[in-house]
């Protein structure tokens, strides 16, 4: 069933977040719509939502399974200050696990930086592209890709490595309601993220990598150690074996054992 934009509206307490809907059935990917869109001027907050995508896109060149209907596939745009823009990597995923937490009795956990986990598998990632003019963020697109009530068990690919609320709840849960949670803790945070440590603190709070053995990845290299901890800015920091510590600003965590 398509969602209930109505529905949705009624459920709203933004100001701005989703106060904006571009809504489409079917897209390759709302990345693209939403850059469009920022192109053309629109306002903060706006939400491009998609029923389903036919190229979704995740981090490092990755495809997002983005099937119809069954999902949440959403990018929005943002125009944060400089300084905030990385905030944009804590709150995105902390509102998200909120969010799902809301609607259900789920505790999802974040992996570094940004993946939403359910018992060691992605229920959500997400994918932050932004365009500058020297100092100045023109805009942010964030995108969000959250498995709501997907059958993601009959998925043989990625069955073992994904989640979906449906999977871990053993029922389905309204995407309406799911939606706007999402953008209602979205806006509380990034609101919040301007003004002290306490997004830092609880998307720390809720990283299952701190004191794990771990191997990241950026690009062509590889780092090896013990994520220590995370500094303000959202950076991890690995403790290497020669006890040497390494700040990486962004890349991809794989959890030793
Ligand atoms: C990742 O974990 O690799 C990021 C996944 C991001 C998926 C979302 S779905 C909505 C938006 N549109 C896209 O094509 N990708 C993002």
């Amino acid at each position: 069933m398509w969602l209930d934009l109505r529905s949705l509206e009624e459920r709203l307490s933004t100001d701005f977040v989703g106060r904006r809907i571009v809504y489409l059935t079917s897209t390759p990917s709302t990345q693209d719509i939403a850059r469009a869109e920022a192109e053309q001027g629109a306002p903060e907050g706006t939400a491009v939502l998609a029923e389903e995508q036919t190229a979704g896109r995740g981090r490092f060149g990755r495809a997002w399974v983005s099937p119809a209907g069954r999902n949440l596939y959403l990018t929005l745009v943002l125009r944060p200050p400089l300084a905030r823009l990385r905030s944009l990597s804590m709150v995105a995923p902390l509102a998200t696990a909120l969010a799902v937490q809301d609607v259900s009795d789920l505790s999802p956990r974040i992996k570094w930086p940004n993946d939403v986990l359910i018992g060691g598998r992605k229920l959500s990632g997400m994918l932050v592209e932004t365009e500058l003019s020297g100092q100045t963020v023109r805009y942010s697109l964030v995108g969000i890709g959250l498995n709501v009530n997907y059958d993601i068990e009959e998925e043989s690919e990625i069955a073992g490595i994904a989640t979906s609320v449906k999977r871990e709840l053993g029922r389905e849960v309204s995407r309406e309601e799911a939606l706007a949670a999402l953008l209602n803790r979205f806006e509380e945070l990034y609101l919040q993220a301007g003004r002290g440590a306490e997004v830092h603190q609880a998307w720390k709070a809720r990283l299952e990598t701190l004191g794990r053995q771990v191997k990241v990845s950026f690009r062509d290299q590889v780092h090896e150690g013990v994520a220590e901890d995370v500094d303000p800015e959202g950076s991890l920091i690995l403790r290497r074996a020669d006890g040497s510590l390494l700040t990486i600003e962004a890349g991809e965590v794989t959890l030793r054992q």
